[in-house]
């Protein structure tokens, strides 16, 4: 990755577009898919490298996926819960968390086989002892580097036991590893999360015929039941608000922009960045809304506004935008006033350190961001200059740094810009044809 995009400020963005598919929904409606009885057909799934790589391991382990061509929907052959084969090679995840995290609650019931999960330089240096540990409780075999905390990854199949288990982080990953691996542990397996996260494999388990309630204080308690299999389904795959989240960001704030995203995701658990445009005063409308297996979706359209307010971001809403953290610091460097980021120490084991690196990055177009052991404080009174900038290898650093480019004066280079093939293949093209 050393490829740059060079980006001059000034102009404003106008037009219509889609965002491509939700990432988080097109990995579950693989595995998912990959479990289940019969056949899925999914349309609508993202074609970059996170969610094909999660498509390579399902492969390795005897998983019939047609041809993924981009735009058009295909299928994906179930084999049952406990049907995958031992695979002859290392299963590589790449620089998908969710791909390595999701699937060792699925491989820690296949009695009987082994497996190796392996990922790129960034992934190899992600948490995975917070799956690794409760899938133990429940009784699996699974090693690894720093005490199964980090990879390569061995899990070794074995009959599970169902456990209440309070999770420590929100995190949508560890939920959804768990709650995967209680498809097949004996009785009941409960979850507890500190605060709700998204909430995509509850939808898409009960869609697929899994018995699983959600109850407790805002739903933040989740029980699966064994025993059920799970029947081939048709996903449909709406756009990724977290995709579209540049758009709307970077609509808000160029001055004389438009810009209207068609047949983005709303689910109520990821949409934590329309309640921070409210509190910027950002001029956007939703329409076109409907539910689509079982997801809501709508059309956003976005108008730039003048004199946009600083806000504070902290507590529950967290899980809601976590991966729009990185856009959203550069939002607050253009609303009047400080603006915090509060309760994100998460943010310092996605991809990159997310708080370090974007405070780092904008500081070369001469941000005002002070770093915090969890947050970020943003004087929002800055005029960016372009500068050379690097994503670190970080495909939403990378986005969010193009952003920043528009709005500052003069012409700037991002460097290892490809790594928005993680999740936008079309993200630079997009931007052209805006501008
Ligand atoms: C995801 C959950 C989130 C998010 C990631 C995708 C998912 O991670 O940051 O991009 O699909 O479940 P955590 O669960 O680690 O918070």
């Amino acid at each position: 990755m050393n490829q740059f995009k060079i980006i001059s400020g000034g102009g404003s963005l106008q037009g219509v577009l889609k965002v491509p598919g939700d990432k988080s929904i097109s990995h579950r409606a693989l595995l998912l898919g990959s479990i289940a009885e019969g056949e899925t057909t999914i349309s609508g799934f993202l074609h970059s490298e996170d969610p094909l790589s999660t498509a390579n391991c399902l492969r390795k382990l005897g998983v019939k996926i047609s041809k993924i061509i981009e735009g058009e929907p295909f299928q994906v052959i179930g084999r049952g819960l406990e049907g995958y084969e031992e695979p002859k090679e290392i299963l590589d995840c790449g620089n998908s968390g969710t791909t390595m995290r999701l699937i060792m609650g699925i491989l820690a019931y296949q009695k009987g086989k082994n497996f190796i999960l392996t990922g790129d330089k960034s992934l190899s240096e992600r948490p995975m002892g917070r799956v690794c540990k409760p899938l133990r409780l429940m009784g699996s075999k699974i090693y690894g580097r720093e005490n199964g905390n980090k990879a390569p990854i061995s899990v070794s199949g074995e009959n599970l036991k169902g456990c209440v288990i309070g999770t420590p982080v929100a995190s949508a990953q560890v939920k959804s590893a768990i709650l995967l691996a209680g498809l097949m542990a004996s009785g009941k397996t409960s979850v507890i999360e500190p605060a709700s996260s998204r909430d995509h494999t509850e939808r898409m388990l009960k869609a697929f015929g899994a018995d699983i309630q959600i109850r407790g204080e805002l739903g933040r308690n989740i029980v699966v039941n064994s025993g059920k299999s799970l029947c081939g389904q048709k996903v449909v795959i709406p756009g990724d608000i977290s995709s579209a989240s540049f758009w709307m960001i970077a609509a808000s704030i160029i001055p004389n922009s438009e810009i209207t995203i068609k047949n983005v995701g709303l689910n109520p658990t990821r949409t934590g960045i329309l309640d921070v445009m409210d509190m910027m005063g950002c001029n956007y409308q939703i329409d076109q809304e409907s539910i689509i297996a079982g997801e809501r979706i709508g059309d956003i359209h976005i108008k730039a506004s003048t004199g946009l307010n600083p806000f504070v971001i902290e507590g529950d809403i967290l899980p809601k935008l976590i991966d729009e953290i990185p856009i959203l610091t550069v939002a607050a460097c253009f609303c009047g006033g400080i603006s915090e980021i509060r309760d994100a120490s998460e943010l310092r084991v996605k991809e990159t350190d997310r708080l370090k690196v974007m405070s780092r990055q904008l500081s070369k177009f001469g941000a005002k961001i002070e770093e915090k052991e969890d947050g970020l404080v943003i004087n929002g009174d800055s005029e960016f200059i372009g500068a050379d900038v690097d994503s670190e290898t970080d495909h939403r650093v990378a986005m969010s740094l193009a952003v920043a480019a528009l709005l500052a004066k003069g012409s700037s280079k991002i460097f290892r810009a490809d790594a928005a093939n993680v999740s936008y293949p079309g993200f630079w093209d997009n931007l052209e044809s805006l501008m």
